[in-house]
């Protein structure tokens, strides 16, 4: 572990990084392997960390962030991109047969590792360091921020990647009194606060937000919050106070606090009313001089689609998420948008452990127009690797 101080925007925040063997070792497996999975996590693993690049909205929105007065005095930790499923599920309080857990949609490294699914894993690498261990021995109170991709399985759409972005903090302090529900509201207030003081940084001081319940396994309350656009009401994040159980599991007792987590391209797109994420990822200058928050995004011109159509009958074991990598996989970001056409079943005609899919397939560049024998080659590709990859039979 290394730790540095680094200067933010305004304010100090020490640097925190942490460096595990186990990473290392499961990255070291990953390399070795061919299988279409293991060339996907390392294509995801080698893109860049869009936070950590200052062309980018992504790095302004986190500048934004980190000049709030109400982060000062936070460290900022780095931490590992493959963690263990069980500190990220079973530590906290997702136990086996928790959705998020699922193959269809997280990444799994192996049986133990995973892709990190959210940036709130870093609590577990913040409570066990020595120097924070003995903090809690004397009573202080400290937190951290944290930001980076995370990586998940997800549908093809324009507003949705299986590798984004997140920006997270946390605030650990002594519980004084012993009423816990008091306790409780008093730290869902000033939570309220920080986010009102984060949000007043990243979209000014006259925008409006609102606070809902909500429901995460690792806090108690929790909410979520949202701001107001031109209108309309925006879902912005999700936060709300550590629960004691999983504290506990990181050997920390008598605390309580605040914790929040956002998405850095939902808020650039919200910013910049951004039609596409791929925009985010463009290298066309056209593109890329245009993506300054606070400028509204002029389309620069909106390429023509092209639409492919795929129908295929499969074994019902089939995960939609999984085909949506593989068709991303080979079309890469020409792809736009995947829709479900139709899905039924025929025990006579298909038996009775089989499904019919039709999806179509919308590629459109962000940046040029496609010719349709760009595209051929692509959709041969893909039905090709349907049959290979999941024993399908093409219709
Ligand atoms: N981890 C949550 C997410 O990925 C956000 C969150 C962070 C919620 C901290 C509560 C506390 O959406």
């Amino acid at each position: 572990m290394g730790s540095t101080p680094t200067p933010g925007t305004k304010y100090m925040h020490k640097e925190i990084i942490i460096d595990v063997p186990e990473e290392k070792q499961a990255l070291a497996e990953l390399e070795k392997r061919t299988d279409a999975e293991a060339i996907r996590m390392k294509r995801f693993l080698a893109m860049p960390d869009l936070s950590r690049t200052p062309s980018s909205p992504l790095y302004e929105i986190v500048q934004k962030a980190l000049s709030a007065k109400s982060l000062e005095g936070l460290d900022i930790i780095k931490i590992p991109e493959i963690v263990p499923a069980r500190i990220t599920f079973d530590l906290f309080n997702m136990p086996a047969g928790h959705p998020a857990r699922s193959k269809s949609d997280t990444y799994y490294v192996n049986e133990e590792n995973i892709l990190r699914t959210h940036d709130t894993v870093m609590w577990y690498y913040y409570l066990t360091l020595p120097e924070i261990q003995a903090k809690v021995k004397r009573g202080e109170s400290f937190g951290t921020i944290c930001y980076g991709k995370v990586y998940r399985k997800d549908e093809i759409d324009n507003r949705h990647m299986n590798v984004f972005h997140q920006f997270g903090g946390v605030w650990f302090a002594p519980m004084s009194g012993a009423d816990k529900a008091a306790i409780g509201l008093q730290w869902r207030e000033e939570l309220k606060r920080v986010l009102t003081d984060i949000s007043h940084n990243l979209f000014g001081i006259d925008v409006k937000n609102r606070f809902n319940n909500d429901n995460f396994p690792y806090t108690d309350p929790s909410m979520e919050m949202e701001i107001e656009k031109d209108g309309t009401w925006i879902e912005m994040l999700g936060c709300g106070v550590p629960r004691e159980s999983v504290l506990k599991n990181f050997g920390v007792e008598n605390y309580t606090g605040w914790a929040f987590g956002f998405g850095l391209e939902r808020l650039a797109m919200v910013g910049m009313q951004l039609p596409d994420i791929r925009l985010l990822w463009s290298n066309d200058e056209r593109v890329k001089k245009q993506l300054k928050l606070g400028t509204v995004y002029k389309e620069v011109s909106k390429y023509p689609k092209i639409l492919r159509d795929i129908s295929f009958v499969v074994p019902k074991t089939f995960v939609p998420n999984n085909y949506f990598d593989l068709i991303r996989d080979i079309g890469g970001d020409l792809v736009e948008e995947v829709t479900l056409l139709d899905k039924y079943e025929n025990d006579q005609k298909f038996g009775a452990d089989k499904m019919s899919y039709t999806y179509r397939i919308i590629y459109r560049s962000v940046d040029k127009t496609l010719k349709t024998e760009e595209i051929d080659p692509l959709q041969q590709k893909i039905e090709s690797e349907t049959k290979k990859q999941f024993g399908a039979e093409i219709r």
